[in-house]
C-alpha cells in the first residue's frame, strides 16, 4: 500500500516532468548515471554505483524531538554498501548540524519528510560555514558514490528566516542542501521546500547528477523569501542538473567561481533571476574560472532574466548591504545557452560586466579584469515582461578588450508591445543576430 502510493507519487512527478520511468532507480547496481542524462550526456562519464546489500531504517522520536542521532546511527550502520531509509508517513526533525561527509557507497531513500528546526540562534552559530559569500548549510553531505532519492521532502522551515532577514540583512540563513565534497552520486527525485536562502550549495564536488528535483516555498508574510537560488555551484566539475521544476525568487541555477563541465537541461524555472553565470570577479586578488557549460531546453517564466552572465567591474561596488565586490579577475569561456522559451521575463539575455555598479562611467573607467569569450546564445524565443521596453536584452562589456566571440543566433524575442531592441556595448555586433538598437 505504502509502496504503491510512493510509486504513484513518483510516477506523477516523472509524468509532470515529461520523464520516462526508466530514469528512476538510482540504487540499482547497473544504474548508469551517464545514460540517465538526456538528451545531452555529461562531459565525462559518471561512475556506476555498486550494489547495496543492507537496509537500515531511521527511527524517529516524533513530536518534534531531534532525530539527528538516529540519522547518524543509521548512516554509520549502513555506510559502505547499504541503504538508509527515511520511512514514509514519518517526519524526522533535525536540530543539529550534521556532518555527513564520511559517506561512501550508500543510498539515502527519503520517503518521508525531513524538517529542520526553526531555532535561528542555534543554526546561526552551528550551521556549517562554507566561507564563500558567507554561505552556511544545515548539513554537509559528501564522500563517494552516494544516491539520495525517494521523492520525499526536505523542509527548511524558512518562514522564521524570511521574517528575521527583513529585520537584519546580515543574519546567516542556512542553505537547505549542502553538497560538499561529493564525488559520484545522484540527488533526486526529491521535494525541497522553504529553504531559508539558496536551495543547493554544491562545492568541491564532481560527477554528480541532480534529477527530478521539485523546488518550491513562498513566504506567507509580507517579507519575501529572498535569495532562494535553486543551485549554486562552486569549485565543482562534471555535474548534470536535469528534469526539474523550480519555483523560487532568485537564480534558477548559478555558476559561481571555478565551475567547469556542467550540463543543465530540461528545467522549468518560474519566478527566478534566470540561469546565471556569476556573479564573478567579486573578490580582488582572486581568479574565477567558469568554463564549458551547456544549458539546454529551459522554460523560463516570470523571471528577471533568461540567460545571464554577471561580472563585477574592476572597481569596488555595492549591490546591497550584504553584497559587495569588484576587482577580481578570471575568465568565462565556452558557455552555450541552447533552446530557451521565455514568458514574462524582463531580459531574455543579459550580459553585464558592471554588476553592482550603477555608475557606468565608473564601470568603463575601471573595466573588468575577467574576460568573457566563446559564448553562444541560440534558439531563444518568447515574450518579455515589457519592463525594459524597448529593450528585450542587454549585452554590455566594460571594454572591447575583455570580451570576444559572443554570438547570438536564432533569437525570436519580443516584448508584449512588439519591441525587440538590444543594448550592445563593447561587443562585436556582427556576431549578434539581434536588433542592436542602442549602446551605452
Ligand atoms: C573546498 O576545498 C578547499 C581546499 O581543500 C577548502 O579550503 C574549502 O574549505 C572546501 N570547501 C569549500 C566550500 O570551498
Ligand atoms: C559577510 O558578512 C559580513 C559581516 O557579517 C558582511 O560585512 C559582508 O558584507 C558579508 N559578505 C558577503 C559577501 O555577503
Ligand atoms: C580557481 O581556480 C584558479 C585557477 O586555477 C585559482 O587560482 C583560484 O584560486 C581558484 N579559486 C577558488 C575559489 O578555488
Ligand atoms: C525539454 O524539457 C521539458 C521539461 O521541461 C521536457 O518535457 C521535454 O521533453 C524536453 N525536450 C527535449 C527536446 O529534451
Ligand atoms: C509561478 O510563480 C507564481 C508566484 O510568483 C505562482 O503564483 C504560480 O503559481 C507559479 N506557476 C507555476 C506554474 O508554478
Ligand atoms: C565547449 O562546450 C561544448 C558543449 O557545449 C563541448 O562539446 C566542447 O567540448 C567544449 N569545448 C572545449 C574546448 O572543451
Ligand atoms: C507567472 O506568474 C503568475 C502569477 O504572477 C502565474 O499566474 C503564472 O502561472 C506564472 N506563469 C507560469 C508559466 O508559471
Ligand atoms: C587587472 O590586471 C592588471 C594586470 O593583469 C593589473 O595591473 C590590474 O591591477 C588589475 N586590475 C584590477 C582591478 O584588479
Ligand atoms: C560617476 O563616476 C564619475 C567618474 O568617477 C563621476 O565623475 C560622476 O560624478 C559619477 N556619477 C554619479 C552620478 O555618481
Amino acid at each position: 500500500m505504502k509502496i504503491s502510493n510512493t510509486l504513484t507519487q513518483a510516477l506523477g512527478l516523472f509524468l509532470s516532468l515529461g520523464m520516462t520511468v526508466e530514469g528512476k532507480a538510482p540504487s540499482a547496481s547497473k544504474y548508469s548515471r551517464t545514460e540517465a542524462c538526456k538528451p545531452h550526456h555529461p562531459f565525462r562519464p559518471l561512475p556506476v554505483s555498486q550494489a547495496r546489500t543492507r537496509t537500515c531504517h531511521v527511527s524517529s522520536h516524533g513530536n518534534g524531538k531531534d532525530d539527528s542521532n538516529n540519522i547518524l546511527k543509521a548512516l554509520h550502520k549502513c555506510n559502505n554498501g547499504g541503504k538508509v531509509v527515511f520511512d514514509e508517513d514519518k517526519t524526522y526533525t533535525v536540530g543539529t548540524a550534521l556532518d555527513m561527509t564520511f559517506l561512501k557507497h550508500v543510498d539515502l531513500e527519503v520517503l518521508g519528510t525531513i524538517q529542520f528546526t526553526d531555532d535561528t540562534d542555534y543554526w546561526q552559530e552551528h550551521a556549517f560555514k562554507q566561507i564563500y559569500q558567507n554561505a552556511t548549510t544545515f548539513f554537509q553531505l559528501g564522500g563517494e558514490d552516494v544516491n539520495v532519492y525517494g521523492g520525499g521532502t526536505l523542509d527548511g522551515n524558512g518562514q522564521v528566516w524570511y521574517d528575521l532577514y527583513a529585520e537584519d540583512a546580515l543574519i546567516l540563513r542556512p542553505i537547505l542542501m549542502g553538497v560538499i565534497g561529493l564525488h559520484g552520486g545522484t540527488i533526486g527525485p526529491l521535494k525541497l521546500r522553504y529553504s531559508p536562502q539558496w536551495y543547493h550549495f554544491v562545492a568541491n564536488s564532481s560527477n554528480v547528477l541532480f534529477e527530478g528535483i521539485d523546488i518550491s516555498g513562498y513566504s506567507n508574510s509580507e517579507n519575501e523569501a529572498k535569495n532562494t537560488d535553486g543551485w549554486d555551484l562552486y569549485r565543482s566539475s562534471n555535474i548534470v542538473i536535469q528534469d526539474s521544476v523550480i519555483n523560487n525568487g532568485d537564480d534558477c541555477v548559478s555558476f559561481k567561481p571555478n565551475v567547469t563541465e556542467i550540463i543543465v537541461q530540461n528545467l522549468h524555472c518560474n519566478g527566478s533571476h534566470g540561469i546565471s553565470v556569476g556573479s564573478l570577479g567579486q573578490y580582488p586578488g582572486e581568479v574565477d574560472i567558469v568554463e564549458n557549460l551547456l544549458i539546454y531546453n529551459i522554460s523560463m517564466f516570470n523571471a528577471s532574466d533568461g540567460a545571464r552572465i554577471k561580472v563585477w567591474p574592476g572597481i569596488s561596488s555595492a549591490m546591497s548591504t550584504d553584497l559587495q565586490g569588484g576587482g577580481g579577475s578570471g575568465s568565462v569561456k565556452n558557455v552555450t545557452y541552447d533552446t530557451m522559451v521565455i514568458d514574462n521575463v524582463d531580459y531574455a539575455i543579459e550580459v553585464t560586466q558592471c554588476y553592482g555598479q550603477k555608475n557606468l562611467t565608473l564601470c568603463n573607467q575601471y573595466p573588468s579584469n575577467l574576460t568573457i569569450s566563446d559564448i553562444l546564445f541560440t534558439n531563444i524565443k518568447g515574450t518579455t515582461s515589457g519592463k525594459r521596453d524597448p529593450d528585450v536584452g542587454t549585452i554590455v562589456c566594460s571594454s572591447e578588450t575583455v570580451c570576444s566571440n559572443i554570438k547570438a543566433t536564432n533569437i525570436d524575442v519580443q516584448s508584449p508591445g512588439g519591441d525587440d531592441e538590444f543594448v550592445c556595448t563593447n561587443v562585436d555586433n556582427t556576431l549578434l543576430e539581434v536588433n542592436c538598437a542602442a549602446s551605452s
